[in-house]
């Protein structure tokens, strides 16, 4: 009985990743030094293993653990592991759900809606010329935050943000009950959302329905001037679309963690665009601490046949 670790679609990004499954190593045998626990390419023989720990593996290789019982994301995402086309379609797929990550992600998105909101680059910049500039706005806080997906992680940052007296409203496939946020359901209700988003950001999954969700007629449906974070995926992004939309006033700025390519190619537009911040997909990183008791409960769960914990819906992709 073992367990894989499979981190990094190349040489290259295993190498890159080494720091992460080391680390998620460590933790499980945190939790009982007798686990056998292998990582790739150092794998064995692949039919000694019966659980898979994957974070953007080696594409094709899924098939070859005929015994594997379960694919456990080592994150919040699982479009990394649909991407495969070699998966068992009877072979379940579990993701983190983890507070701490949840709670990264949301300070994140807290972090840039309040330096945006209240005007620090503004701020800063009188500062630099020295000018007493006591005159309004002095803040942008009467904006309203629109949530593109009101799962786990955006009906927190959707409550967190109103419970700041800030107006939030969300957007999602199935109808969600939040106090204090207007909630739009589906494609129906789609634009009245967009009309109402200052401030959008993009919670997401991944999946054919929204991938390039993000696009110029998304954009022209907001209010004019409006702020864009997409802490989901590269993919939700139309890249093309985003300049014109910033160059042209429609958009104030982005705010960027994800890419379609990941490292951002260095020639990548977005990289030194004055209205884009740029962040490495950090906006929460998983914490093998706090996320390896789930992880193992789940191996466990595996390996006896029980029902396991955050299994994703394979149908809906998320
Ligand atoms: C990060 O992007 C994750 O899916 O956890």
């Amino acid at each position: 009985m073992a367990i894989a670790i499979l981190a990094g679609r190349d040489t290259t990004e295993q190498k890159q990743l080494e720091w992460f499954s080391t680390a998620w190593r460590d933790a499980l045998l945190a939790q009982n030094a007798d686990l056998d626990i292998r990582v790739w390419p150092n794998i064995g023989n692949p039919a000694d293993i019966d659980f898979l720990l994957v974070w953007q593996h080696p594409l094709g290789i899924l098939k070859t653990f005929s015994q594997a019982k379960a694919i456990q994301s080592l994150g919040a995402g699982v479009d990394h592991i649909f991407i495969d086309p070699d998966i068992h379609p009877a072979i379940p797929i579990v993701r983190i759900t983890d507070p701490y990550m949840a709670n990264d992600i949301v300070q994140y998105v807290i972090a840039y809606i309040l330096q945006h909101i209240k005007l620090v680059e503004h701020w800063t910049e009188k500062q630099h010329q020295k000018i007493w500039a006591k005159e309004p706005p002095f803040n942008l806080s009467s904006k309203t935050t629109g949530i593109m997906g009101i799962g786990y992680l955006g009906s927190k940052a959707a409550h967190l943000l109103s419970e700041l007296g800030l107006s939030v409203c969300g957007w999602s496939q199935s109808p969600k009950n939040i106090p204090g946020i207007s909630h739009f359901t589906g494609e129906s209700e789609f634009n009245d959302f967009l009309s109402r988003s200052d401030i959008l950001v993009c919670m997401l999954p991944l999946t054919a329905q929204t991938e390039n969700i993000l696009n110029k007629r998304t954009f022209s449906q907001l209010p004019r001037g409006a702020y864009l974070i997409n802490i989901g995926r590269g993919k939700h992004l139309v890249d093309e679309d985003l300049i014109p939309a910033l160059d042209s006033g429609q958009l104030c700025g982005a705010v960027l963690d994800v890419f379609r390519q990941e490292p951002l190619p260095a020639e990548h537009p977005f990289w030194l665009h004055p209205k884009i911040h740029v962040t490495p997909h950090i906006a929460s990183v998983t914490n093998p601490g706090t996320a390896a008791p789930q992880v193992y409960e789940n191996y466990l769960r595996a390996i006896s046949g029980q029902e396991l914990l955050n299994q994703i819906n394979i149908k809906k992709g998320y």
